[in-house]
């Protein structure tokens, strides 16, 4: 029913994942080193837990010595599990993961299969060169489904991490390979969601590139203390994490790890280059710090750029949030403020703002020659297209109706 190819920390932990839910899976793996240990009930690496499951499954539900043709022949779901390393210039080997394709499509098998890249693999990957590769290696009368499903676990913990997921990812897009994973992940009492293949495989990317930037975020941290002095610097890292925005579900936390149209208000602003600049003052130039600050103009030139891309400079531009964040009537550094002055640059002059709160104190801070609306049914009648900047609950309520005129949504809020 099920094929697994590759069985390292990744691949034999999903065989015997699946076997221990009761379908049958056949491994392989082209090292026949590791196949020996697996037959004499050996783990080649070190995994707690594995031991125990292989010996209860093996030749039962786990089969190691069918061989590749009979495997293949006998499964509808085949997961890619081999190795993806970096090439010299940073991409990613795809040999092994398309090898590994290559050798299931020469079987020839007419029956349908989905094959599932479960290996870390680039956004991309799937729609930009297995599927041209998949029709280029199939033979007349294959059918090939395919899916993406990376892999979450962390080492050390991958059979708690894989029996007891805190979500699935499956990007795929026929209908047929999606109710063969809907079978496959009932058993598993997780959420499972359905997404395009770019999303899927960004997801994972989107997972580990967070957690390299924490560290590095930390380490550069360090190095910023160091250099300032007299910084205890493990007690200023314990202490941060007792702020209580790393705890509850979801911790309030996760609204920082979500996009928007930048960071203002009176204090990350001007503390992220207070510290960027006394670093400097101590000799060591900061790259995290001020690529940061970078960014938080960056992404306000992107989103200017949508909208020149997509409004002619006469339309009747509404602005949905003026104060840097939903619950404040703050507007100091607000990035409304640079996304108004950078649209009124670009020549829009047709522009028309609501903000829950924060009309009055906008409009004494800045003197900017836009107008306002007294209520988002006013903003609606007169502006042709709308700009989300704060994302106020009123506006996230009046979703069905925003969503009727020309909408950027640049908090990702609807
Ligand atoms: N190790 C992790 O913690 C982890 C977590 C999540 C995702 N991933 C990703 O999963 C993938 C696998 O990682 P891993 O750590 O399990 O790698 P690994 O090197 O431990 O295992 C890969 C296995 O694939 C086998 N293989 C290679 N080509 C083959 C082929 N044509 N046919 C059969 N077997 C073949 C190799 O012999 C090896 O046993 C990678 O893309 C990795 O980035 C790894």
């Amino acid at each position: 029913m099920i094929t697994v190819i590759g069985l390292g920390f990744v691949g034999l932990t999903t065989a015997l994942g699946f076997s221990k839910k009761g379908f049958k899976v056949y491994g392989i793996d082209i090292d026949e080193s590791k196949l020996a240990k697996l037959r004499n009930h050996e783990i080649p690496f070190y995994e707690p837990h594995l031991d125990e499951v292989l010996a209860g499954q093996l030749g039962k539900n786990f089969i190691l010595d069918a061989s590749f043709e009979d495997a293949i022949h006998d499964s509808q779901a085949i997961f890619v599990c081999v190795g993806t390393p970096s090439l010299p210039d940073g991409s990613a080997d795809l040999t092994y993961l398309l090898k590994a394709i290559e050798e299931v499509l020469a079987t020839g098998n007419t029956n349908f299969q989905t094959i599932i890249v479960k290996s870390t693999v680039p956004p991309s990957t799937i729609s930009k060169q297995v599927v041209p590769f998949v029709k280029e290696k199939s033979s007349n009368g294959q059918q090939i489904g395919l899916a993406s499903n990376p892999e979450f676990l962390r080492e050390g913990y991958s059979w708690e991490d894989f029996i007891e997921p805190d979500r699935v990812v499956i990007g795929v897009e026929d209908d047929r390979s999606r109710e063969i994973l809907d079978e496959i992940y009932k058993p598993f009492n997780a959420p499972v969601h359905y997404v395009s293949f770019n999303t899927a495989e960004f997801i994972k990317y989107l997972s580990n590139t967070l957690l390299s930037t924490l560290i590095s975020y930390s380490n550069e941290m360090s190095m910023v203390a160091d250099h300032i002095g007299n910084i205890d610097i493990p007690s200023a890292f314990k202490i941060l994490h007792e702020d209580k925005r790393w705890a509850g579900t979801p911790a309030s936390m996760s609204s920082y790890v979500y996009p928007g149209c930048g960071y203002g208000g009176y204090c990350l602003p001007k503390d992220t280059s207070a510290l960027d600049s006394i670093a400097g003052s101590h000799g060591y130039k900061t790259k995290m710090l001020s690529a940061n600050l970078e960014i938080n103009e960056d992404v306000k030139n992107f989103l200017i750029d949508k909208v020149k891309s997509e409004l002619d400079t006469s339309e009747h531009i509404g602005i949905l949030g003026l104060s840097f964040k939903k619950g404040s009537d703050d507007v100091r550094l607000s990035p409304t403020r640079d996304i108004i002055q950078k649209l009124l640059d670009h020549g829009f002059s047709h522009i028309v703002a609501y903000d829950p709160l924060a009309n009055k104190t906008f409009a004494r801070e800045y003197n900017f020659p836009i107008q306002y609306a007294d209520s988002l049914n006013e903003l609606m009648e007169r502006s042709n297209a709308l700009l989300l900047l704060t994302a106020w609950d009123e506006f996230k309520d009046n979703a069905e109706v925003i969503k009727q005129k020309k909408l950027f949504d640049f908090r990702y809020a609807l």
